[in-house]
């Protein structure tokens, strides 16, 4: 692995509080310096990064990755590509395969899979119920033995609230924290887009806010009594998002995700029956797009995940309230954060990137093997960004099997021109010559 020098850049690190221009200099998978002027050796490859932020490689925490048992949508190889592609170096990939990720055996074939064919980091959160079906509580100590990084029934709401209880004294005695997909099962039965004037004209059942809100009040009254730490999935509704600011203020271990479609669209996308734009929790209104970047913007919601959720072009050509819920996301969506929330003024560069990388990783325990940071010693997991290259989203820019994506033809600025994982370059835009 030869030795490289990142120099010039901006470097950017949550965990210390630091943003500023130095040189990085990695040997043998880790930050070896970092440095005002690092001294450059012949069996260096240096990189020029003037202009560029260096940050710690992004983290994703909530990506499908559709295997096992969705080979045909993405795999861990395709996703993984996906991943760095978009300045992801660390994925953590839901449970709703097939079988679902519910016992330390599968867990093991996601693990296998992911050192022999992933080009990033893959870490997998276990369902917590069987089969994700929300009746039977999963060995939640085995799983986190086995590498959970998080429990989960997303895809799927633990809906019984006799249920959460049990998840919520199961999952506390690990330290990881429970994400749910918050959904009211009976209250949107049969809905395949937000209730509201576009539903309507559609002639298509609604998924109303409160689905949602009612979920993330109840499991905040449950978790009180066991202090487990508890995630919302891709935030959809303005109050939802009050409701989490209640609870931090409170003081619970409570945090919430945003993902860039909730934070750039509305409903309309669903005009014309695009299926393109069906997704779970749906696209809702303007209103709720406000308070989201508020939310984002006040220290509400600390974490930003794509919920990359690919499909093919045949189950997206079906008619609307057929075709599955989701969206990719992995390649696309740091410009997209970016003109949500940076471009617009909501935050710097700085903040976001603490969303992208420190946060998630404190999420998922990662922080404690060193990602989400770039310190000596630590793993060379580095994204290089360039905040001001425009580009325009095509179905050319996605590098893993699906190509589901409202975003095609829009213009953006900022793109993750390098990604390292373990001190590997595994994505790589700069132009600048390998040898
Ligand atoms: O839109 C979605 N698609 N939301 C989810 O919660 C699941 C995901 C999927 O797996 O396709």
């Amino acid at each position: 692995m030869p030795a490289l020098l990142i120099t010039q850049g901006r470097v950017i690190d949550s965990a210390s509080n630091s943003s500023k221009v130095a040189d990085v200099a990695i040997v043998d998978g880790l930050v070896a310096a970092i440095g005002r002027k690092l001294p450059r050796s012949p069996a260096q490859r240096v990189i020029e990064a003037d202009g560029l932020l260096v940050t710690p490689g992004l983290i994703d925490p909530h990506v499908h990755l559709r295997e096992p048992g969705g080979e045909h949508k993405e795999t861990l190889a395709t996703g993984s590509a996906a991943a760095v592609a978009g300045g992801f170096a660390t994925v953590c990939c839901m449970p709703n395969t097939s079988p679902a990720l519910d016992t330390p055996e599968v867990l093991g074939f996601i693990r296998d899979r992911a050192a022999g064919t992933a080009i990033c980091r893959v870490f997998p959160v276990a369902a917590v119920t069987r089969g994700r079906k929300g009746e039977e509580l999963c060995e939640i100590d085995l799983l986190a033995r086995a590498g959970a990084v998080g429990f989960s029934d997303d895809g799927d709401c633990v809906a019984s609230a006799g249920m959460m209880a049990r998840v919520f004294a199961a999952v506390a005695r690990t330290g990881l924290a429970f994400m749910q997909h918050c959904q009211e099962p009976t209250l949107t039965r049969g809905a395949s887009m937000h209730a509201g004037e576009v539903s309507t004209r559609l002639g298509l059942t609604g998924w109303p806010r409160v689905a949602e809100e009612i979920i993330i009040e109840r499991d905040v009254r449950l978790s009180r009594a066991s202090a487990c730490r508890y995630h919302v999935q891709h935030i959809s509704s303005g109050d939802s998002v009050e409701i989490v600011r209640r609870a931090r203020k409170e003081g619970l271990p409570v945090t919430a995700e945003a993902s860039p479609h909730h934070l750039l669209l509305t409903h309309d996308a669903c005009d014309g029956y695009n299926t393109l734009a069906k997704v779970n929790p749906p696209l809702r209104e303007s209103r709720d797009v406000a308070a989201i970047v508020k939310g984002v913007a006040d220290g509400t919601l600390t974490v930003l995940a794509t919920d990359h959720a690919p499909h093919t072009p045949d189950e997206k050509a079906l008619p609307f309230e057929e075709a599955p819920f989701g969206l990719v996301g992995l390649e696309t969506a740091l410009p997209l954060y970016a003109e949500a929330l940076v471009h617009s003024g909501a935050i710097s560069w700085e903040r976001l990137v603490r969303l992208m990388t420190l946060e998630p990783a404190r999420l998922c325990g990662l922080d404690k093997a060193g990602l989400g940071s770039l310190r000596v010693g630590g793993p060379a997991d580095v994204t290089l960004i360039d905040p001001d290259t425009r580009w325009t989203i095509s179905p050319d820019a996605l590098c893993g099997r699906s190509r589901n994506s409202p975003f095609f033809g829009r213009k953006v600025r900022g793109r993750a021109v390098l990604t390292l994982v373990g001190g590997v370059v595994r994505h790589d835009l700069t132009g600048q010559p390998v040898a």
